[in-house]
C-alpha cells in the first residue's frame, strides 16, 4: 500500500468524505451544513489528510486575531496510530509559524486520553477546565494551550 500522507486544504467537494470520518469519530458529529459554513469563513482553515487519494482525516483551525483555535481534528478509526494525527497537527504548527500566531488553543474531553497524549506531545498544557461542557454526558472539557 502507498503510505504517503498528503495534507492539503479542504474544499466543499471533500465534505462528503470528511462527514464519514466525522460520523465514525464523534458521538455528536458536525453536520454537512456546519462544514459548509466553516469553509466559507476566511478565518477558518481546514485541511484533509489523504492516503492513496482517500480522505482519512481532517483538522480545522480558527484564526482569532493572533491566536489559533484548533476547532476539530479526527482520523478515521481504520487509520489511527499511523501518525496521521501527528501530520495534521504539524501542518497546524507550520501555519501558526507562517502567520506568526502567538498561541494555539483547543478544548478536549477530559477522558480523551489519545487526543490529550497527541496534544501533549506537541507541547500543549492544560490551563483550564470547563465544567460539564459536553451536553451528551456532562463531561468536562480541558482547555489546552501552546504558547508560541
Ligand atoms: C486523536 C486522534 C486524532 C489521533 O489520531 P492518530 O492519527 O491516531 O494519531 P497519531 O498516530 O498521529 O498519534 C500520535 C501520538 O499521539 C498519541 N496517541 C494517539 N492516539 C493515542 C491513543 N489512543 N492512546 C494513547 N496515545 C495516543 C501517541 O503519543 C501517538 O504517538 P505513538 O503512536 O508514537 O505512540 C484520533 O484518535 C481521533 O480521531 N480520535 C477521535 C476524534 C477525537 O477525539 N478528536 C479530538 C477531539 S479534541
Amino acid at each position: 500500500m502507498e503510505n504517503k500522507i498528503i495534507i492539503r486544504s479542504m474544499d466543499s467537494q471533500d465534505i462528503f468524505s470528511v462527514l464519514e470520518v466525522e460520523k465514525r469519530s464523534f458521538t455528536i458529529p458536525w453536520s454537512e451544513e456546519m462544514f459548509r459554513i466553516e469553509l466559507q469563513n476566511p478565518n477558518c482553515l481546514y485541511f484533509v489528510a489523504e492516503i492513496s487519494n482517500v480522505i482519512v482525516g481532517y483538522v480545522g483551525l480558527w484564526i482569532i486575531v493572533d491566536e489559533g483555535h484548533i476547532s476539530s481534528i479526527a482520523v478515521d478509526p481504520s487509520y489511527r496510530r499511523l501518525k496521521i494525527g501527528r501530520a495534521l497537527m504539524q501542518n497546524i504548527f507550520d501555519i501558526a509559524q507562517k502567520k506568526q500566531l502567538k498561541g494555539l488553543t483547543l478544548e478536549v474531553r477530559a477522558s480523551n486520553i489519545g487526543a490529550i497524549e497527541l496534544y501533549k506531545s506537541f507541547g500543549f498544557k492544560t490551563e483550564g477546565r470547563r465544567k460539564a461542557y459536553y451536553s451528551d454526558n456532562q463531561e468536562d472539557a480541558l482547555i489546552m494551550w501552546h504558547h508560541l
